[in-house]
């Protein structure tokens, strides 16, 4: 069995390159010949199955050591996929903190169809064992969430969806599967922006999900055809591609993401930092169990500047939400990623004004802390 990053790089080679050419074709066809009427054929039609999606559908479950992947046109369209497996009258239990996307997905989509949901803090297991029903079918959670990187023990969510017989469901968005393997922790579907760190260019929208068994991969084909939004062959190849470049972006990425960490420390502007890697937080007792390590993103309150002008003074990191790509990245969720959020909701979820959150690519670490050191100079 080959390891993690020669199957980042490899995947499961295609058998049908003819030419010797390294990198598996891309098929832009969308329908496919019979050889005649009655033969049974692998590939029909390209919304149903496409040889250059189903490369990268392989590659991602190897790496996440499912039994399928599916790829999709964003990863919106893949947690619609998932959350169409269930049906009128059933409930799911969330965390409280996953994607503001995915919350509008549920709360203003699924809810008009009839499903539950209940949002609750997974990292607190009393709290989920409450939220459950008798109609709850599902716990579906981010193990690290946006900005305040919170960390859910998948296990602890694994095994009270054992004893009650629900599925877990994960967005593995932040992490990856080369910072943690939901499904080895005993999770049943894990799903994936792949816009963020498997592209890993700001180039690409798409969505990934990969599932454990036979039977859910049967269901997740379904809703993938019958809903049908698949991610294009070129598209498809672009994420192939940035999987190959996983591993070696994100040692770049952990290591500065460090650097920072430390620099960020040492200023008295910097009041308070969310970030799991930081030793003596519950966040990080968790993830150093459960991760490899504790990813690229971070934020932070800033105190006795003005957090407007010390994003604005920023030069090398770009103001921008999203994450995960080469370049550095800054935002204000109060002001972009949240700002539909009002001033009370806002706090209610500790999202205070003065939180700044940083994406970390891989320019120079150096570069970096002079951007930050200058920008909070200059914001006093
Ligand atoms: C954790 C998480 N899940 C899902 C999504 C949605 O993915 P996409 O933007 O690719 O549709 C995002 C987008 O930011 C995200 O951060």
């Amino acid at each position: 069995m080959s390891k993690f990053n020669t199957n980042l790089v490899h995947g499961i080679p295609c058998k049908e390159n003819k030419t010797g050419a390294v990198n598996p074709p891309i098929y832009t066809s969308t329908t496919y010949a019979y050889p005649n009427a009655e033969s049974a054929v692998r590939w029909d039609y390209a919304r149903s199955g496409n040889p250059t999606r189903e490369f990268l559908e392989n590659q991602v479950a190897r790496l996440e050591n499912g039994d399928r992947g599916f790829a999709f046109s964003s990863g919106m369209a893949a947690i619609h996929a998932v959350l169409s497996i269930f049906s009128p009258g059933d409930h799911v239990v969330i965390g409280d903190q996953i994607y503001g996307g995915t919350f509008r997905l549920f709360n203003q989509f699924f809810k008009r169809w009839n499903i539950e949901f209940t949002a609750v803090d997974t990292r607190d297991s009393a709290a989920v064992k409450t939220a459950i029903k008798p109609n709850t079918k599902a716990i579906y959670f981010e193990p690290i969430t946006n900005p305040l990187l919170h960390v859910t023990s998948v296990r602890a969510i694994a095994e009270i969806a054992q004893q009650n017989n629900l599925l877990v469901i994960v967005d593995n968005t932040f992490l990856t599967p080369y910072l943690q393997q939901p499904l080895n922790l005993g999770a049943d579907i894990v799903i994936h922006s792949a816009t963020k760190y498997l592209g890993g260019h700001s180039d690409v929208i798409a969505g990934i999900v990969v599932t454990k068994s036979k039977k859910l991969s049967d269901k997740l084909y379904f809703s993938q055809n019958a809903i049908g939004g698949i991610l294009s062959p070129e598209d498809s190849n672009l994420i192939r591609r940035g999987i190959q470049t996983l591993s070696v972006r994100l040692d770049r990425q952990l290591l500065n993401t460090q650097k920072i960490v430390v620099f960020l420390q040492k200023r008295n502007d910097i009041k308070k930092i969310n970030y799991p890697g930081i030793v003596g937080t519950p966040e990080h007792d968790v993830a150093k169990n459960e991760c490899k390590d504790f990813g690229a993103v971070l934020s932070f309150e800033v105190q006795n500047i003005n957090v407007i002008k010390f994003v604005n003074n920023l030069k090398l990191f770009q103001l921008a939400v999203s994450l995960g790509a080469v370049e550095s990245l800054a935002e204000l969720p109060a002001k972009m990623s949240h700002a539909e959020l009002s001033a009370k909701e806002l706090l209610a979820c500790g999202i205070s004004p003065n939180l700044v959150r940083l994406a970390i690519g891989i320019e120079d670490a150096d570069d970096l802390i002079v951007d930050l050191e200058q920008a909070l100079n200059a914001a006093k």
